[in-house]
């Protein structure tokens, strides 16, 4: 499976994504990383790595779309089967969206379709959350709104301030984006028919990281859902 990452800061999900193929845990290469910040942590971790490594800033494009098309025509080239955003933090337009439709997933620090967009952390403690997380989803036009494949709880601490709680939600996103990047390699995560699937089926709910950190069915959801 080759993989593009985008990503506009520091780059640990990356990290993490490069450490585990170099484990042997995910049969994929990584074909590119892209940016929208010049200056990314991220892209100087791919060129240490030896990977390609592109930038391209907003400024100078006349419309969002613009940029987007331009982008993705540079992703594109490097002919990706996959695309990871891992804090990839602008918004992609409808139309470079929808062409890469099942081909284009995304890490999100909150347990979807909880706490969309910025300050989740901030957001599930102003809202009381007793379990907060992180999800992978497919990419569509409605933000952070795509079927989400798998999630990994973490549960928020009578003491957590939003700087604890991101940290603690970061140490579970890197071994829920392997995870779920193993099995879109090994196929048993499909986007089939706009569904995600799992094992040749539609998946009812998210998958679940477990303690060791393995995807597995969210049993109880769906039995209440039976
Ligand atoms: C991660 O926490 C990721 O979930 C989040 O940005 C951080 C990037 O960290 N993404 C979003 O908030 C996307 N809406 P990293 O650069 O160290 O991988």
């Amino acid at each position: 499976m080759r993989l593009a990452v985008l990503a506009s800061g520091r780059g640990s999900n990356l990290l993490a994504i490069l450490a585990a193929i170099g484990r042997g845990e995910i049969d994929a290469r990584v074909a590119g990383v892209f940016s929208d910040k010049p200056d990314a942590p991220a892209l100087e971790h791919a060129r240490q790595a030896g990977l390609h490594a592109q930038a391209l800033s907003p400024r100078g494009f006349a419309s969002r779309v613009d940029f987007d098309e331009h982008l993705f025509s540079m992703v594109d080239a490097v002919h990706p089967d996959l695309i990871v955003c891992a804090g990839y933090m602008r918004l992609i337009s409808d139309p470079v969206v929808a062409a890469h439709t099942g081909r284009m997933i995304n890490i999100h620090p909150s347990l979807l379709p909880e706490f969309k967009g910025l300050r989740t952390h901030q957001q599930a403690l102003d809202a009381h959350a007793t379990v907060h997380g992180a999800s992978v989803h497919y990419v569509t036009a409605e933000l952070d709104g795509g079927p989400v494949i798998a999630q990994a709880r973490v549960p928020v601490e009578a003491d957590d301030d939003a700087a604890r709680l991101a940290e603690r939600v970061l140490q579970r996103e890197h071994p829920l984006l392997v995870a779920t990047l193993r099995e879109l390699a090994t196929g048993r995560i499909a986007w089939i028919d706009q569904r995600v699937h799992f094992d040749g089926h539609p998946l009812p709910a998210p998958l679940l990281l477990d303690d060791a950190n393995q995807l597995v069915r969210n049993r109880t959801l769906q039995e209440s859902n039976a």
